[in-house]
């Protein structure tokens, strides 16, 4: 496994277009209202790449169970949808449903990868409860990550947060390391395993990690529908996803996919 370390000069590219994804989806989440469908905001985030002179990451990836590249710029996943939902003019988005929104460009040869779940209009307080522990587990690996520390660690407190909840973390979906390609080794899960600790990453820096919870309401289980893509939990209750590109930078991490100027 060979993880790439990233140069202060690349880092601040990465960063670059770590803005263009945060600007895209906190546009998203602005437009993600009772009424609107999916395939609305899929087309708000291809014309906003456009106009930023990026690339979207995930148009055209090859499915890998049947010949139907993903055709979206945007994953819109809702409800007991996990990721990799398609967009479509179908999916009209009602009051009380959560929505996952993930995306990722590449601008310059470098890439931004991120994601949030919200809530469409009020929501129940169960749901929001699996929103607010997610997100929160993203925190922690963002507050904990820093040159010196192994992943384990960091992810035995996620998994923590999860099941004291009372929640399950999905197992079949890991975060990646990311740069120059938006899928790069290290996987890195947000649940500890035999394989994990027999194969840590101690974190340094200079290294590039999408930390991506998922975390299911009811049991882990998942499964892919007949489009090749939709990933739905097997009991079909809700699931969410936060998702951050994080560099481990001297004194800890530093978030590239926030909405800020340079
Ligand atoms: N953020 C997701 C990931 O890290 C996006 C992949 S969707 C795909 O894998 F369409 F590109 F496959
Ligand atoms: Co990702």
């Amino acid at each position: 496994m060979a993880i790439t370390l990233r140069s202060y000069r690349e880092l601040e590219q990465l960063r670059r277009a770590g803005s263009v994804v945060a600007k895209v989806l906190s546009k998203l989440k602005e437009c993600a209202k009772p009424g609107v469908s999916t395939a609305q905001l899929d087309a708000i985030a291809a014309q906003m790449t456009r106009e930023a002179g990026a690339i979207p990451l995930f148009k055209g990836v090859p499915c890998p169970y049947k010949n139907y590249p993903f055709p979206g710029v945007i994953c819109a996943s809702v409800n007991e949808q996990l990721v990799h939902g398609i967009p479509s003019e179908k999916v009209i988005l009602r009051e009380g449903d959560i929505l996952s929104v993930d995306f990722g460009v590449k601008l310059d040869g470098y890439c931004g990868d991120s994601a949030f779940t919200i809530g469409i209009g009020r929501i129940d307080p169960q749901r929001q409860r699996l929103l607010d522990v997610t997100r929160r587990m993203l925190e922690i690996a963002i507050e904990m990550m820093a040159p010196g520390i192994k992943w384990s660690t960091i992810a035995a407190e996620m998994e923590a947060c999860c099941n004291n909840a009372g929640f399950s973390v999905v197992r079949d979906y890991v975060g990646h390391g990311i740069g120059t390609e938006m899928h790069e080794d290290p996987k890195v899960p947000n649940f500890v395993s035999r394989d994990l600790l027999k194969n840590d990453i101690l974190l340094k820096e200079g290294m590039v990690l999408a930390v991506e919870p998922m975390v299911n309401m009811g049991k882990e289980k998942v499964r892919t529908l007949a489009d090749g893509w939709t990933v739905v939990t097997q009991d079909r209750k809700c699931s969410a996803h936060f998702e951050h590109t994080i560099a481990v930078v001297q004194d800890g991490s530093r978030v590239l996919t926030l909405n800020e100027q340079l």
